[in-house]
């Protein structure tokens, strides 16, 4: 993963992006980039979309099947001016839908009296902790080779999916945020299209990535966590232990907060109903790419924590290992890899046989090739014994959460022709820190 561009490349993009971007004047009051999310509250979905003008925000909306749009929400809009040397302006517009019926198919458009976007339609969640979701997930999904996308477009429209994680890694200026944002539209506006940070987003202190999505909690959508089905599901920003001019704070904030997000998910009463513990974070702990990026190290920042800073900053394998999370999904290297259960670089198998059955440590998977400019990176060709499966082919991953006990992934290669190319069941009859002895 190239964790910078080069300043040339940065500029060659900006002056081709107009071109390609405005053969077409925008109609400055016309909604675009359209997407959902889940704030977290049950019955509730949120929508996000973008004009150029200021106008009202307004969802209309009505049951699939009954009188179109016989409901309607106001929402906000803030202003966004991009840090870049265009110092462009946009409108990000924010509602909020509550009261809705788990499981029932709403059709909606948003916008103003001055210009609506298409018609879409979405599932709201089920609330029910005994609910199986299904999930797509994978990080690098590049806006100039956004490899799987056509895949995800149909699969999604399809309704195989209730939920997509974006594990990091969006565009990261104004323009090319646009172009992306337009084609993740096909996705986005029919499921909650759930993110974390990744690097790419640290242009002006991930100001991009902060506006233009709208997660659950009150941290501008860097870390939160929310509930669905038998799991819990933290997002993190791994860029914390990267970007320390935009305030080492942010490190230990985030880390005092996975600390009571996790003891409060561990309470007993809540881990019967959520068992289930599941983060994502854009780079990863281990990975056996090539690349010399953190995951290829030992003493890996986002693992061990860093000690040239004042103070020194904790890692992050202890605490969720303490905590008993069960699964963490990453992205970054532009490869598919999945581990043997492993704590301190060490394999946890649950036995040798079934290493995935009641695992001793975390299981890993590293999702981060859905497509992006800078092709998939290559693999060490010797590994350590915590790696299980490698795949080089552009692709990603789904997920879904059985019950309790029964958690399936699969990874799909596009170069394949969407081949399901590796696949597992984590069975876990105990979860917790306690499940580890
Ligand atoms: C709409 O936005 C464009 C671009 O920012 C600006 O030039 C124009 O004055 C705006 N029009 C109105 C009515 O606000
Ligand atoms: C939600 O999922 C549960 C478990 O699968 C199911 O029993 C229930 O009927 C679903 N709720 C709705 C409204 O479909
Ligand atoms: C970067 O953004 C975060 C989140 O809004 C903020 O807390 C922090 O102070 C910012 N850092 C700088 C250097 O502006
Ligand atoms: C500090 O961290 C570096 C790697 O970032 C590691 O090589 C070194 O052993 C650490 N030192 C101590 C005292 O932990
Ligand atoms: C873990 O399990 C896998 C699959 O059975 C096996 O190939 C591997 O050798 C095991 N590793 C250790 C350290 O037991
Ligand atoms: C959980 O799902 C698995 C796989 O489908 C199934 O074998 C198991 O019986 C289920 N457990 C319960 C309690 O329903």
């Amino acid at each position: 993963a190239l964790t910078m561009v080069p300043a040339h490349t940065a500029c060659a993009l900006l002056s081709l992006a107009p071109l390609l971007v405005l053969g077409v004047p925008p109609i400055w009051t016309q909604p675009e980039q359209v997407h959902l999310s889940y704030p977290g509250v049950p019955g509730s979905m949120l929508v996000t979309w973008t004009t150029f003008n200021k106008t009202e925000s307004m969802v209309e909306y009505g049951l699939l099947g009954s009188r179109l749009f016989d409901m309607s929400t106001k929402g906000d809009v803030a202003l966004f001016v991009d840090s870049g040397v265009e110092k462009r302006k946009m409108f990000i517009h924010r509602v909020t839908l509550t009261g809705l019926k788990p499981a029932a198919t709403y059709v909606y458009h948003c916008g103003s009296d001055v210009g609506w976007s298409d018609m879409f339609s979405f599932t709201a969640l089920n609330d029910s902790s005994s609910f199986s979701p299904r999930f797509a997930f994978y990080g690098d999904l590049g806006n100039e080779n956004p490899q799987s996308l056509a895949r995800l477009q149909k699969e999604t429209q399809l309704g195989m999916y209730d939920v997509i994680l974006h594990i990091g890694e969006l565009p990261d200026n104004a323009r090319i945020g646009d172009v992306f944002m337009t084609q993740i539209q096909s996705i986005a506006a029919y499921v909650p299209y759930m993110t974390c940070p990744g690097n790419h987003e640290a242009t002006y202190n991930f100001s991009n990535y902060r506006n233009r999505f709208s997660m659950p909690g009150q941290t501008e959508s860097l870390w939160y966590s929310w509930n669905l089905g038998s799991a819990h599901i933290i997002s993190l920003s791994t860029e914390v232990y990267f970007y320390l001019e935009f305030g080492l704070e942010l490190l230990f904030n985030q880390y005092e907060w996975l600390k009571k997000d996790l003891e409060e998910a561990n309470k007993p009463e809540n881990r019967a109903v959520r068992p289930w513990i599941i983060t994502m974070g854009h780079r990863p702990m281990y990975c056996s790419d090539d690349d010399q990026d953190d995951c290829t190290k030992f003493h890996s920042y986002v693992r061990l924590g860093r000690n040239d800073t004042k103070p020194p900053a904790p890692g992050l394998e202890d605490l969720f290992y303490r905590c008993g999370v069960d699964l963490e999904l990453w992205a970054h290297e532009h490869t598919y890899e999945r581990l043997w259960p492993v704590y301190g670089d060490k394999v946890c198998n649950g036995s040798k046989d079934q290493p995935y059955v009641n695992p001793k440590a975390p299981v890993h998977i590293i999702t981060g090739s859905a497509g992006c400019r800078e092709k998939t990176d290559r693999f060490n060709p010797n590994p350590k014994e915590w790696s299980a499966f490698r795949s080089t082919d552009y692709g990603y991953t789904r997920m879904q959460l059985v019950n309790a006990t029964h958690l399936y992934l699969e990874q799909v290669s596009d170069d394949q022709y969407g081949k399901v190319i590796d696949s597992i069941w984590v069975v876990k009859e105990r979860h917790g820190f306690s499940a580890w002895s």
